[in-house]
C-alpha cells in the first residue's frame, strides 16, 4: 500500500524498493513501463470519455483502461488498445520504452503530430494500426526494424515522404494499408520480397513509377492489392496474374498493357477487377468468364478495343460492369448478346440475374 503511495508521488521504485520489498525487483517493468504510460497519457490532450479517470495510482497500471500485461510478467506491457475514444494529442515517444509491447492501436482518434521516431526500438511489435487520426510527418524508417510486424495500418492520416525502402526486412508483415496519406516517391522494390503479404493497400496517395517487377512472386498468399489513386506508369507485372487475389485494384493511374487472354485461368479466385482511367489497350479476354466469383468489373476510361465477349453474360455474381469510354466494337449484333441478356433478366431467361448495373457508353 505505501509502496505504490510512493510510486504514485515520486515515480519512485527504487526508493520503494530499498525501503520496503526486495521482491519487487524481479519485475523492472514495473517502474519504466509505468513512467511511459503516465508519460503518454501527459501526451493526451483531450479525453471526452473520461478513459484515462482509470490511470490513477489506486488501480494497478496493468489494469488501466488500454492496457494489457504479460501474465508471465507481470508489469511489463505488452498491449494498449484506445481505439475509437475521441483522444488528441501527440502520441508520445515514451511509447518506445515499452520494450515488450505487441499491439499498438490508436487508430480512429484525433492524434496529431509525428509518429515517435524510434518507435523501431519495440522489437516485439506485432500490431501497429495507427489509421484515422490526423498524424503528419513520414513513416519512420526505424520502423523497418520492427521485424515482428504482422500489421501495419497507417491509413487516414496526413503522412507524406517516401515508403522507407527497407520495408522488405518487416518479413512477417501480413497487411500493409497506408491508404489515404500523402505518401511521394515510388513503391519499394523490396516489397516484393515479403512472402508473408496478404494485403496491400496503397490507395490515394501520391506514388509514382512503375509497380515493383515481381510483386507477388514470393507472396503466394496475396488476396488483396489496392493501389487505385496514385500515379504509378509501367505496366503491371506479370507475378501479380498468378495469384489467389481476390481484389485488383489499379484505378486512376497511368498504367498501360493488356490483359493476359488467360486471366480469368490464372486468377481463379478474383472478385473485384478495377482497372478504369488508366492507359490500357488489348482486349476484354473471354477468360474472365472462368474466374465465376467476379463481382465487379470496371475497364471504364481506357483504351480496350475488340469485341466484348459473350462469355462474360455466364458470371452469376456479377452486379457491377462498366466498360464505358474504350474502344469496343459493339456494331454487330452479336456483340450486343452481353446487353440483351442483361435486358432480359425480367424474362427469367438471363443467366445475369444478379447484375445491378451495367455501363456500355460509346467509345472514342
Ligand atoms: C525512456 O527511456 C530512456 C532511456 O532509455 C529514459 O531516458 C527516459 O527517461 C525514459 N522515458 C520514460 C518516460 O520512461
Ligand atoms: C481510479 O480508477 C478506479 C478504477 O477505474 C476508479 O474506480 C476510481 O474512481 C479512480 N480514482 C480516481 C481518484 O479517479
Ligand atoms: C510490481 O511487481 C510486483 C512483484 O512482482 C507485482 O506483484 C505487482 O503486481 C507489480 N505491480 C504492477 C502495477 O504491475
Ligand atoms: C470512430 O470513433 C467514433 C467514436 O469516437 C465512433 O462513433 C465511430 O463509429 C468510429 N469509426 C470507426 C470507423 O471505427
Ligand atoms: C535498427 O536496429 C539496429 C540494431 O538495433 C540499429 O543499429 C539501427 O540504427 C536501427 N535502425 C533504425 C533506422 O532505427
Ligand atoms: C486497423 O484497425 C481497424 C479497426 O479495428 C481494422 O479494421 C483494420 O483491419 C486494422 N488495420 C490494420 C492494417 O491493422
Ligand atoms: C495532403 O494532400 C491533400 C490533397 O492534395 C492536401 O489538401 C493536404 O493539404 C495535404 N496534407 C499535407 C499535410 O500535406
Ligand atoms: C530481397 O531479399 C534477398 C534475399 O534476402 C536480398 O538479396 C535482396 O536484396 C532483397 N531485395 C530487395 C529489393 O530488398
Ligand atoms: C500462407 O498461408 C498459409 C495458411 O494461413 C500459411 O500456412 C503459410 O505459411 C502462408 N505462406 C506464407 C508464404 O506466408
Ligand atoms: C505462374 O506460376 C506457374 C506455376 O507456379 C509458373 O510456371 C509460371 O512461371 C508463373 N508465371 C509467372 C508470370 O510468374
Ligand atoms: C474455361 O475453362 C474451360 C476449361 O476448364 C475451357 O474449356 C474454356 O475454354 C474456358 N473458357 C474461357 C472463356 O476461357
Amino acid at each position: 500500500m505505501y509502496c505504490q503511495f510512493f510510486v504514485a508521488l515520486f515515480l519512485s521504485y527504487y526508493y520503494c524498493l530499498t525501503g520496503f520489498s526486495a521482491a519487487a525487483a524481479i519485475v523492472p517493468g514495473n517502474h519504466t513501463d509505468k513512467a511511459a504510460l503516465l508519460q503518454f497519457m501527459a501526451g493526451v490532450t483531450d479525453d471526452p470519455f473520461g478513459v484515462f479517470q482509470s490511470w490513477n495510482n489506486s488501480n494497478p497500471f496493468c489494469d488501466w483502461t488500454g492496457i494489457s500485461c504479460r501474465k508471465q510478467h507481470p508489469g511489463r506491457v505488452i498491449a494498449i488498445q484506445l481505439d475509437s475514444l475521441s483522444l488528441s494529442g501527440a502520441i508520445s515517444t515514451s511509447i518506445s520504452n515499452l520494450t515488450f509491447l505487441q499491439s499498438l492501436l490508436l487508430m480512429n482518434n484525433s492524434f496529431s503530430g509525428s509518429i515517435p521516431p524510434d518507435i523501431g526500438k519495440l522489437h516485439r511489435l506485432q500490431h501497429l494500426n495507427l489509421s484515422r487520426n490526423s498524424l503528419t510527418g513520414v513513416v519512420p524508417l526505424s520502423l523497418t526494424n520492427c521485424s515482428e510486424l504482422q500489421t501495419l495500418g497507417l491509413y487516414y492520416n496526413q503522412l507524406h515522404g517516401s515508403i522507407p525502402s527497407e520495408i522488405g526486412s518487416l518479413m512477417k508483415l501480413q497487411e500493409l494499408n497506408f491508404a489515404n496519406n500523402n505518401l511521394t516517391g515510388s513503391m519499394p522494390s523490396s516489397l516484393a520480397n515479403i512472402s508473408s503479404l496478404v494485403k496491400l493497400n496503397l490507395l490515394y496517395n501520391f506514388i509514382q513509377g512503375n509497380i515493383p517487377e515481381n510483386l507477388g512472386l514470393f507472396a503466394t498468399n496475396l488476396s488483396y492489392l489496392s493501389l487505385s489513386g496514385n500515379e504509378l506508369s509501367g505496366t503491371i507485372p506479370p507475378t501479380l496474374f498468378n495469384l489467389s487475389l481476390i481484389y485488383l485494384g489499379f484505378t486512376v493511374n497511368q498504367l498501360h498493357g493488356s490483359l493476359p487472354l488467360d486471366i480469368g485461368m490464372t486468377l481463379p479466385n478474383l472478385q473485384t477487377l478495377l482497372l478504369s482511367n488508366n492507359l490500357f489497350g488489348g482486349t476484354l479476354p473471354a477468360s474472365l468468364a472462368n474466374a465465376t466469383g467476379i463481382r465487379i468489373l470496371d475497364m471504364s476510361t481506357n483504351s480496350i478495343g475488340g469485341r466484348v465477349p459473350p462469355e462474360l453474360g455466364r458470371l452469376q455474381d456479377l452486379v457491377h460492369l462498366n466498360l464505358g469510354s474504350n474502344k469496343f466494337q459493339i456494331n454487330d449484333p452479336d456483340s450486343w448478346r452481353l446487353a440483351k441478356e442483361r435486358m432480359s433478366i425480367r424474362d427469367a431467361a438471363s443467366e445475369m440475374h444478379a447484375i445491378r448495373e451495367v455501363y456500355l457508353k460509346a467509345g472514342h
